[in-house]
């Protein structure tokens, strides 16, 4: 049984949580292969609404185990509130969630890290979601991390000092007066405090070595599905770099983030959203700065699920969906948020760029200073409400259209719409 794989086609908040969480009593176990709390996955069900940063949406069915794989990065105290407030919902997270020792922690330092530099990169900030996600990787990938598995060391806080001690030296070079900075509304040392006392929750879970675990269940022909965080265009190598996150949101991700051979996987589900948003700064080729991108805000509810922040929003842009479709392999396409775009009479698509004076498909090497612009083309939309659909062909005509010209631009089918943020608002074709 090979390993299906749930990922983002865009700039991250597709509706990842809301389809993973569908998905689920269909697997046996929900990994997430990268990212760190710089994700925010949003589920609602029975009037609930909860966003999950570290752990995986499948937490949610009573029969379904849940891994946070070795390419997740984790922040103790993140996951400990992320925890307390399922445990609050009296969701038992303690038999169904097992984390990697490979896994890597984030640590204080990593957030002061994360805000100096983004501070001191003034106009040309990446808009980051400031969680230590750029400086913890850094870390792991110049083999100065620390692991899940190093917790239970008794030279833990050798260790963790060593690291706080070379960090504080860069820090205290940007900003002297780092103990200002506020993490999470706490001073440095306060924050410091807790971390550490969530630290005891992180280390009372269950670790395994994941690559085996996986391997192993794979092999007893127990169904996997890897959850992906981010999005395609914001993969450290393929995304509009420097506006990118530091892991690889792509399929690769889920070989290297989980230990998965390369022929063991199977389904690749991309999701994209009926239109375009992105939250942070970088190029968005297709990004609306009229009332109809402040009308797909509004409708949408695009505010960002970790940080609040509005999302820019844009109409769907094809030449970026075949790009993330090519580098993913992707199988199988999901639409989310159709019922964001029942407002409009005509829907705008772009299916090409104009770059320095050419018509091009190609998303082409952005150094900053070249404007892509998109070339559309408008198709009628469907400009009435969905509520009421229950199957596929309840579906508006001009919506059944846009699916299928979605369809023959990119060649692959779209096996999912979704009209809502509720579980319920789904449907499977
Ligand atoms: P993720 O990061 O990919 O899991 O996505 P987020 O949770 O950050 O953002 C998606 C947002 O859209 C959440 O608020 C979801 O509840 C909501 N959502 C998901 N699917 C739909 C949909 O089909 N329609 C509407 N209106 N909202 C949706
Ligand atoms: P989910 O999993 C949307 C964006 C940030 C910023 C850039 C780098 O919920 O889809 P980072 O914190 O990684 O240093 O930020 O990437 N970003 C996301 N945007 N959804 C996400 O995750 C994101 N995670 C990071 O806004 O532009
Ligand atoms: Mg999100």
């Amino acid at each position: 049984m090979k390993i299906d794989v749930l990922l983002g086609l865009q700039w991250g908040d597709e509706g990842k949580g809301k389809v993973v969480d569908v998905l689920t009593p269909q697997y046996d176990i929900i990994a997430r292969f990268q990212g760190g709390p710089n994700a925010g996955h949003t589920i609602e069900f029975d009037n609930k609404k909860f966003v999950l940063h570290t752990i995986p949406s499948g937490i949610f069915n009573e029969g379904t185990i849940n891994v946070i794989g070795n390419g997740v990065i984790i922040d103790p105290f993140i996951l400990k509130k992320e925890i307390t407030t399922l445990e609050d919902s009296n969701i038992n997270i303690r038999k169904k969630l097992l984390v990697s020792r490979k896994a890597h922690l984030i640590l204080p330092t990593h957030r002061l890290l994360d805000s100096v530099y983004e501070t001191a990169k003034g106009k040309d900030k990446i808009g980051s979601t400031l969680k230590g996600i750029g400086p913890c990787y850094t870390d792991k990938i110049s083999r100065n991390g620390i692991r899940v598995g190093n917790i239970e060391s008794d030279k833990f806080i050798e260790i963790y000092n060593k690291s706080r001690e070379r960090h504080l030296k860069i820090i205290e070079q940007y900003n002297p007066d780092y103990k200002e900075i506020k993490i999470d509304g706490k001073d440095f040392l306060e924050y410091e405090k807790s971390w550490h006392e969530a630290l005891k929750v992180l280390n009372s879970l269950k670790k395994v070595d994941s690559e085996y675990y996986l391997n192993q269940q794979m092999e007893a022909g127990k169904k996997i599905l890897a959850e992906g965080a981010q999005g395609t265009l914001l993969d450290i190598d393929f995304g509009s770099y420097p506006f990118v996150t530091s892991s690889n949101t792509t399929t690769a991700g889920v070989c290297i983030g989980l230990g998965i051979a390369p022929k063991n996987i199977g389904n690749v589900y991309g999701i994209f959203k009926a239109y375009c948003t992105r939250v942070g700064s970088g190029p968005f080729p297709t990004e609306l700065f009229d009332e109809d991108g402040d009308n797909l805000r509004k409708v949408g509810n695009e505010f960002g699920s970790t940080t609040g922040r509005p999302r820019r929003c844009g109409w769907l842009d094809i030449p970026a969906l075949k790009y993330a479709i090519m580098l993913n392999g992707v199988t199988e396409l999901m639409m989310m948020k159709s019922d964001v775009m029942n407002q409009f009479k005509k829907i705008k698509v772009a299916n090409s760029y104009m770059y320095k004076g050419e018509e091009t498909s190609e998303l082409p090497f952005d150094d900053g200073n070249n404007v892509t612009t998109p070339v559309y083309e408008t198709i009628p939309g469907w400009g009435s409400d969905l509520t009421i659909a229950s199957n596929y062909y309840d579906l508006p005509c001009d919506l059944k259209n846009y699916v299928k010209y979605i369809e023959d631009k990119v060649g692959v089918p779209i096996k999912l719409v979704s009209y809502g943020p509720d579980r319920s608002e789904t449907i499977i074709r």
